[in-house]
């Protein structure tokens, strides 16, 4: 019933609504007022956790290296693990035996067993890795239920379901956190903290992707999920990888936020081709094209483009350019750095006559920069995270703060607003491609304090 009013209401405001000018035309989507007593949950912190106590939901390609790493922290009892079938709970479990771990509680079989599972008492945070369509209803009652929430990325995919999560964190004062993992990217930081120190001036421009042909995939994914989201839907399913980093340098939601996007795509040839050899099906109506492009307005004036591609011969690519005022970062096809001739270090360029923004620094010259700039967070826990891995060991960076910000009651380092503009750009993409690329608002998800903080930070 809820979900059909919000359907109704949706269908209402999707209408071109003329702002002052004639010229300003968007497409809106409804922003639900607070409740009576609500309040935003910027800089939320809880009571330290001491022992962190964790329940997995979702363990098939994704989640066990989650449980893996989880032991790989001080201070973290693995206590549930849960997934539709049964082997996949069984051989984590064994896993944890084999190092000497107590056997977590299982739960597996029903689509509904990880109720259960947010029920328990002895959880103290619910960690979802599930397929996309579970993310948001799971964090939804774990939080009801006094959890805190870690889910997958992307997290939520429609406007609903975004603020169906930012309410309920709002109500029960628990943490939802999306995992984007390539924030923690060691590339990612650095540049970063080269921002946050100025070095590339202000950022005008940012620019993310989630270009990588998903083929060895496909038939991995439980219940086929995945091709199946992209049968159905069309749109940039995929943004939080490239959009999450980008919005970190741009400090978006503490000084900066994002206005309108617009989205564009090509047909789609590779799925529908791909799924015609291997089951001789035919899709004429495969809904999501090949390519798509977002680009995004910043109320401060900025633009971010973000591309969606799983389909397309091409090498893995996240893009991450960031164009500064001052200086330029790349991270893909090739790591990069170029600045302005007056922003090197003198120590650091002493050797290199005619450095110029035309060109990239030499080698030793981003090596040094990089040094220098190492972000804290990846000095205090590079070794570790190396050692211990995943994507590079970005991943374990990611389930080290998380644990860290719980244990001394910290901010997390990413909140569900940020969840909330990183997904959002699934459902509103795929409203601007239904319009002919109409421009399509993008809500105010701090309900008006994205100006209250001045920048990102990461608690000490
Ligand atoms: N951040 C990253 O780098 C990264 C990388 C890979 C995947 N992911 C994300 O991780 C998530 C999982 O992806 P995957 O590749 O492991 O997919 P997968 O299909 O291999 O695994 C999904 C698992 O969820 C389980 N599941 C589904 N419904 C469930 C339910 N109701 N209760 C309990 N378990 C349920 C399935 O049994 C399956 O084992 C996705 O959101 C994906 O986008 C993120």
């Amino acid at each position: 019933m809820k979900r059909n009013l919000f359907f109704i209401l949706l269908a209402t405001c999707l209408f071109v609504s003329c702002k002052k000018e004639a010229s300003l035309q968007f497409i809106e989507t409804p922003t639900p007022a607070r409740s009576a007593g609500q309040t935003d949950v910027l800089q939320l912190t809880a009571d330290p956790i001491p022992t962190v106590r964790v329940a997995f939901i979702g363990l098939g390609m994704r989640g066990p290296g989650a449980v893996d790493r989880m032991t790989h922290i001080d201070g973290v009892e693995i206590v549930a693990l849960c997934d539709m079938v049964e082997e996949n709970v069984k051989k984590v479990n064994r896993k944890l035996e084999e190092k000497g771990l107590p056997k977590a509680l299982e739960f597996y079989g029903d689509e509904n067993a990880w109720r259960k599972v947010t029920a328990l008492p002895n959880v103290d945070l619910v960690y979802i890795a599930t397929d996309w369509k579970h993310h948001a209803p799971i964090a939804i009652q774990a939080m009801k239920d006094g959890k805190h929430t870690a889910i997958e990325v992307p997290s939520a995919l429609t406007m609903e379901d975004i603020w169906a999560l930012i309410n309920t964190s709002e109500q029960t004062r628990k943490h939802c956190i999306g995992l984007e993992n390539c924030c923690y990217d060691f590339f990612e930081l650095t540049t970063l903290n080269m921002v946050q120190h100025g070095l590339l001036g202000e950022i005008i421009h940012g620019e993310g992707a989630y270009i990588h042909g998903l083929q060895p995939y496909w038939d991995k994914y439980w219940e086929n999920w995945r091709m199946d989201y992209n049968e159905t839907h069309r749109g940039d399913l995929y943004p939080t990888h490239g959009l999450g980093p980008v919005c970190q340098a741009m400090n978006i939601h503490r000084g900066d936020k994002l206005n309108y996007l617009v989205s564009m795509d090509t047909k789609p040839i590779g799925n529908p081709a791909y799924i015609k050899e291997k089951t001789g099906r035919d899709v004429p109506n495969f809904r999501n094209g090949d390519h798509t492009c977002t680009l995004i307005y910043t109320e401060n004036g900025k633009s971010i483009l973000v591309e969606h591609n799983v389909t397309s011969p091409r090498p893995y690519n996240r893009m991450y350019q960031l164009t500064g005022t001052k200086g330029f970062a790349n991270k893909y096809p090739v790591e990069g750095y170029a600045l302005d001739q007056g922003e090197i270090d003198p120590e650091i360029a002493s050797n290199h006559e005619n450095l110029t923004a035309h060109r990239f620094v030499p080698q030793e010259v981003r090596a040094a920069l990089m040094e220098k700039y190492k972000h804290p967070i990846v000095a205090e826990i590079e070794e570790k995270a190396k050692t211990v891995g995943g994507h590079g060991g970005m991943d374990f960076v990611m389930d080290y703060r998380l644990i860290y910000c719980l244990q001394n009651g910290l901010p997390l380092d990413m909140d569900v607003y940020d969840l909330a503009e990183w997904c959002c750009v699934i459902p509103l993409s795929e409203i601007s491609l239904d319009n002919n690329s109409m421009p399509v608002q993008i809500p105010d998800f701090t309900r008006g304090a994205w100006n209250r903080l001045d920048k990102l930070t990461f608690a000490k």
